[in-house]
């Protein structure tokens, strides 16, 4: 695992990257939650936040790079005057983010007994949680960054 930050110019950049299995999210969440505290953000919201980041890793892990821990999951952090961004990066060929349906019947999945239905959450939660995303196929892999408002008022 590396850690390092960067100031450029605009903004402050702290850069992880964590090799692809299931249980490395939670350094992005750890992260995660101790730049959204210096920065102020409810208690509520950073865990909102931590969930975004743990939803979009496993994605980047599991879809992304397969569970190959000779690649890694590229995470960004970028503070600007309005936004947290954060920047998840996978080597995998990504998929039609805007084509993602923004609303799932949750008591249909809940109720479901199907297989499938049982997954398909983290998307769903990702849009939910977050102020703005966008999703870019890079030539070597996949981006999503997710925003998040530093003076969050909830839209629900
Ligand atoms: N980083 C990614 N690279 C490639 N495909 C992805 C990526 N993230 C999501 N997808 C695609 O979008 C689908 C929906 O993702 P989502 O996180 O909502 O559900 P899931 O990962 O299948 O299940 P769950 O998150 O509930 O465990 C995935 O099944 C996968 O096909
Ligand atoms: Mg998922």
């Amino acid at each position: 695992m590396k850690l390092h930050s960067i100031t450029d110019s605009m903004s402050k950049v702290i850069e992880l990257q964590i090799p692809s299995s299931l249980g490395n999210e939670k350094a992005a969440m750890d992260l995660s939650d101790s730049l959204t505290n210096n920065l102020q953000f409810s208690k509520d919201r950073q865990a909102e936040i931590k969930t975004a980041v743990s939803e979009a890793c496993i994605n980047a892990i599991e879809h992304g790079n397969k569970f190959d821990t000779d690649k890694k999951v590229q995470i960004l952090f970028r503070e600007s005057k309005k936004f947290l961004e954060i920047e998840v990066i996978d080597y995998g060929d990504g998929f039609l983010f805007d084509k993602h349906p923004d609303q799932i019947n949750v008591l249909k999945k809940i109720e479901s007994n199907r297989r499938e239905d049982l997954r398909g959450w983290g998307l769903y939660i990702i849009k939910k949680i977050t102020d703005k995303i966008e999703a870019q196929k890079l030539n070597y892999g996949y981006s999503l960054k997710m925003f998040f408002k530093r003076s969050h008022k909830r839209g629900y």
